[in-house]
């Protein structure tokens, strides 16, 4: 089977290993005359971006760059960012990385014709319809990771660095015009960001699966995204020249992103404060939450995960689902707990205020309280 493939859905996605050369066609097609490429520090001088910003100016585009972005991208990085771009006249963007590349992009792009500042466009009710939409610059995204699905979203997630606290800005034009999905770039990734951004990914199935709210596409979307994860997340771990999995696993990034749109949950919730707070990586901090928060929702998914059990051909329904994901993290070397992570001594009252505050928290089947949440934090640390 060809591993190669146009989608339009949820938008216009290149699929395929070697397709970054098509990024200038990308460009014209999204109407960007002059891109600037938005990675993190960590990628930009690597070869895959080298070779990206070649390509740029091979044909005509330049090789712009911003890179002056922070593993978990603040109001900052985003102030810099949009500086770089109206001075250099750009005319769209290339957001180019992991989650943080990606969700920086998306915000430059959006930001650089507003008026208004950014924490006015939170997503909150309806603040979105605040933005000049025709203000918004095209953007085209190329993810290097297989975890966030960032490049099929329509939000970004930036850190307030005063408050230490993630915020979502939401904004329909976030989804970018194009994306290249190429999984030769992902061959590069380490073990760790390998299993942390694909149990990110993971997460992202999980919890949309489990949200209540009625949305039957998401469902089968996160179903079948986990049973990718469940295959391929070990093989592309084992060997990161398997560009079958590392194809799959780019594929299922990007199911469990237009998957969430059903919801997330208490995974999130908690995680967001605590990657906010500690400078955690996000999937990993996702994968140290996930056994205790299936438990906590047991009651409201114990059918609901046996009938996924069965699909992903795991023995015992929702015992064995959660056997599973205990495995899972072992075999990928996740730690157990926050304080096998390096949070040692967490604070515990400010990351139940921000969980039970993080937009996630309202996609959780079983409603979250203080007293809840906070014993489900304590079985964590
Ligand atoms: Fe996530």
């Amino acid at each position: 089977m060809s591993l190669t493939a146009n989608w339009s859905y949820p938008t216009s996605v290149r699929f395929g290993a070697g397709r970054i050369s098509e990024i200038a066609d990308a460009c014209a097609a999204a109407g960007i005359k002059k891109p600037l490429l938005v990675t993190d520090r960590g990628l930009a001088n690597m070869d895959i971006t080298t070779r990206t910003l070649d390509l740029l100016e091979n044909a005509g585009l330049g090789r712009a760059i911003f890179a002056d972005v922070d593993p978990n991208p603040n109001e900052k990085n985003a102030a810099a960012g949009v500086r770089a771009f109206n001075e250099g006249g750009h005319d769209g963007v290339v957001a180019f990385g992991g989650g943080s590349g990606l969700d920086l992009g998306k915000l430059v792009a959006f930001l650089a014709g507003q008026t208004r500042p950014l924490w006015d466009f939170e997503d909150i009710g309806d603040w979105w319809t605040r933005a000049d939409a025709d203000a918004i610059a095209p953007i085209v995204a190329v993810p290097t990771t297989a975890g966030t699905g960032s490049e099929v979203g329509r939000a970004s997630v930036i850190t307030n660095s005063e408050t230490e606290e993630k915020k979502i800005i939401f904004h329909p034009k976030f989804l970018p015009s194009v994306v290249i999905c190429d999984p030769e770039l992902t061959v590069g990734m380490p073990g760790f960001i390998t299993a942390g951004t694909g149990l990110d990914a993971f997460a992202h199935c999980v919890e949309a699966f489990s949200s209540p709210h009625y949305h039957p596409m998401s469902q089968g979307m996160a179903l079948e995204g986990m049973r990718l994860v469940k295959e391929y997340l070990p093989r592309a771990y084992a060997d990161g020249t398997d560009l079958e999995a590392r194809a799959h696993m780019m594929s299922a990034a990007a199911m469990g992103a237009t998957a969430f749109q059903k919801g997330l949950g208490a995974i999130h919730a908690l995680s967001h404060p605590i990657g906010a707070i500690y400078h955690t990586h996000h999937g990993t901090t996702n994968a140290v939450c996930m056994p205790a928060v299936l438990q906590f929702n047991r009651p409201a998914i114990e059918d609901l995960f046996s009938q996924a059990a069965n699909y992903l051909g795991i023995q015992d329904g929702f015992d064995g689902f959660c056997d599973y994901v205990d495995h899972l993290n072992a075999s990928l070397n996740i730690p157990k707990s926050l304080t096998e992570l390096g949070v040692s001594s967490p604070d515990i009252d400010r990351i139940v205020r921000g969980a039970l505050i993080d937009p996630s928290t309202g996609g959780n089947p079983i409603e979250m309280t203080e007293e809840n949440t906070r014993k489900l934090l304590l079985q964590i640390v």
